[in-house]
């Protein structure tokens, strides 16, 4: 059922210092920081070879990375995001099972524009995951 995995994403409380350590400390391709407000963060992609990287900052009063900064202030990894080719098919066998859905269980349009699901962090040892339909 997964394929690749499109992005890495991380929260971080300075995007511009984010920006800096990745592109002048690690030497890496970044983008220009994006306004995502539907979303509520500022994102910066950091290009690598293999997949992305997606630096998040939040934006605006109720961002949903707002209180993983809170319980982790210097930021850390939020999301592993997951390439699925039916995400309706990858939803239903994965609900089938038991696993936890966040939201309504439809899918919403991602920061690329293509559909994506959300799954509870505690079906899955901790770890955010993000389904896109690629
Ligand atoms: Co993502």
């Amino acid at each position: 059922m997964l394929g690749r995995v499109n992005h890495i994403a991380i929260a971080v409380p300075d995007l511009a210092a984010a920006v800096a350590a990745y592109r002048d400390t690690l030497g890496a391709s970044v983008s220009a920081p994006q306004a995502l407000p539907e979303h509520g963060v500022t994102v910066v992609f950091v290009e690598l070879p293999n997949t992305k990287v997606e630096l998040l900052e939040p934006l605006g009063g109720d961002s949903p990375i707002a209180a993983f900064l809170e319980k982790n202030p210097s930021g850390g990894m939020h999301h592993i995001c997951y390439e699925v080719a039916d995400i309706i098919a990858a939803r239903d066998r994965l609900t089938a099972t038991g696993a936890r859905v966040l939201g309504n269980g439809e899918p919403k349009i991602g920061a690329h524009g293509k559909p994506v699901l959300f799954l509870h962090p505690k079906d899955f040892f901790g770890t955010l995951i993000e389904l896109e339909q690629v």
